[in-house]
């Protein structure tokens, strides 16, 4: 079994590359399902989630060409109606080609996507907006069927404001007759940065506060877009460097995109500070006890609950952590109890009482930001530990161990015949 070997226990300081975000590179490879002409991105992550969805979007007839961080989506021919099913119970993500397949061609055959280890994750909303946009849906066999002559604009408004339901959606509705309108959208810095690919590609939509309007077009054009940076790279960075109580430097960053985050590590007790594209973290030797609880953008993001926790876990006293977002995110937690924290779990709250220390052990894994806090935890803690359920880590954190090392950290990649 593959493994990251960490000897821990030294402060991290340095300067960290930050690439381009996972979250954003997904929604945009998709997004080119909705032109015939090129889609050109640039800084796009080299991540096992990256490849996924240019596999699935090659299997679908589109021509992938990739070069480091710079990535070519163009017209392989004729498009198909009918997703991978591989793909899509590899990386639910890939569920997204759903609205600009139907809006293309009329006509999107997708597997439904399961449940996956942070919570059951329906996509109900999905399939609601896409009828209240005049499509049919059958579903036989756990494979969703939609069809429509052509989507018809419409108001939809959202119970929960889902980034990945806002993101079907709006992809759906730029090819659609006429005006649609979603309240309560998600506004995530990743949402927004796909509403500016799209207008890049011609389409006419604007946002304000939690609605976005789009005016449906016959077709989109190709466009050239550069990433934002990933927000929750940066974050798990600058959490690297607080649990170590080192200094880290990240960028390039979006301060502005990471209030909440940065306002709670703050009441950490850590000096935090940014400008020029880069946040720097200077930390205590041991956080500050905390209450926090994630919620949608602009709220703290639930993407940074697991490596925020385990940054807790060295705290002086005892945090709260409610994750409101996910039910079950809370997979990674017994490994950190194994490695010596003191965690009780409520429902979805956490109480996590600070200990003096953690101490290595084998850990394995549960999904890619639980895989991160145990990392972290491995930086911080005495002795050896020894991540396994890398596939898991591979698919979010690109580079991780010659980040880590450039910031000093003592972390190996074994790989399973080594
Ligand atoms: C996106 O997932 C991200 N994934 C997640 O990142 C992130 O944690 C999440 O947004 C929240 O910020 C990508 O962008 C590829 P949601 P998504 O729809 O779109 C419920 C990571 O580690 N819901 O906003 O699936 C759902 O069950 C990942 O990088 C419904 O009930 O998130 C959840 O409780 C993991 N019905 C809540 O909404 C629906 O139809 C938020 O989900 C859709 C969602």
């Amino acid at each position: 079994m593959s493994s990251l070997v960490i000897e821990g226990g030294r402060p991290l300081s340095g300067t960290v590359s930050i690439s381009g975000a996972k979250n954003a590179a997904l929604p945009a490879c998709i997004a080119s399902l909705l032109t015939e002409e090129a889609v050109i991105l640039h800084s796009v992550p080299q991540l096992r989630d990256i490849s996924t969805i240019l596999y699935t979007l090659g299997a679908l007839g589109k021509r992938v060409v990739r070069n480091d961080s710079d990535v070519v989506i163009a017209s392989g021919g004729c498009l198909s109606e009918e997703a991978n099913a591989y793909s899509v119970r590899q990386m639910r993500a890939s569920f997204l080609v759903l609205g600009p397949l139907v809006a293309r061609l009329g006509r999107a055959i997708v597997p439904l996507p399961g449940g996956c280890a942070i919570g059951a994750r329906p996509v109900d909303l999905h399939l609601s907006g896409l009828r209240q946009l005049g499509a049919r849906l059958t579903e036989r066999g756990g494979v969703v069927e939609v069809v429509a002559d052509r989507l018809e604009g419409a108001h939809i408004d959202l119970p929960f404001p889902s980034v990945g339901a806002t993101e079907q959606l709006v992809m759906a509705a730029c090819l659609a007759k006429g005006e649609t309108r979603i309240t309560n959208a998600a506004v995530e810095p990743e949402v927004l940065d796909l509403l500016d690919l799209l207008t890049a590609m011609g389409a006419e939509l604007c946002v304000e506060d939690r609605i976005i309007r789009i005016q449906g077009k016959t077709e989109l054009t190709g466009a050239e877009h550069t990433l934002i940076p990933d927000r929750m790279e940066a974050g798990t960075m600058l959490l690297a460097g607080a649990i170590t109580g080192g200094r880290v430097n990240v960028s390039p960053a979006r301060p502005d995109h990471l209030q909440a985050f940065l306002h709670t590590l703050r009441k950490t007790g850590a000096t935090i500070s940014s400008g020029d594209g880069s946040i720097e973290i200077d930390a205590e030797p041991r956080p500050s006890p905390i209450a926090v609880e994630t919620a949608p953008y602009p709220g703290f993001p639930t993407d940074l609950h697991p490596p925020f926790a385990a940054c807790l876990t060295l705290g002086t006293g005892v945090s709260q952590l409610t994750e409101a977002v996910f039910e079950r995110r809370f997979a990674y937690v017994h490994s950190l109890c194994r490695m010596g924290a003191k965690i009780v779990q409520d429902g979805r709250t956490l109480s996590i009482q600070g200990v003096d220390g953690l101490r290595g052990c084998e850990v394995e894994a549960p999904d890619i930001r639980g895989g991160a806090a145990l990392v972290l935890a491995g930086l911080a803690a005495s002795g050896t530990t020894s991540v396994t359920g890398l596939l898991h880590i591979d698919r979010g954190h690109g580079h991780l161990v010659e980040k880590l090392r450039a910031l000093g950290a003592s972390v190996e990649r074994r790989e399973a015949s080594s």
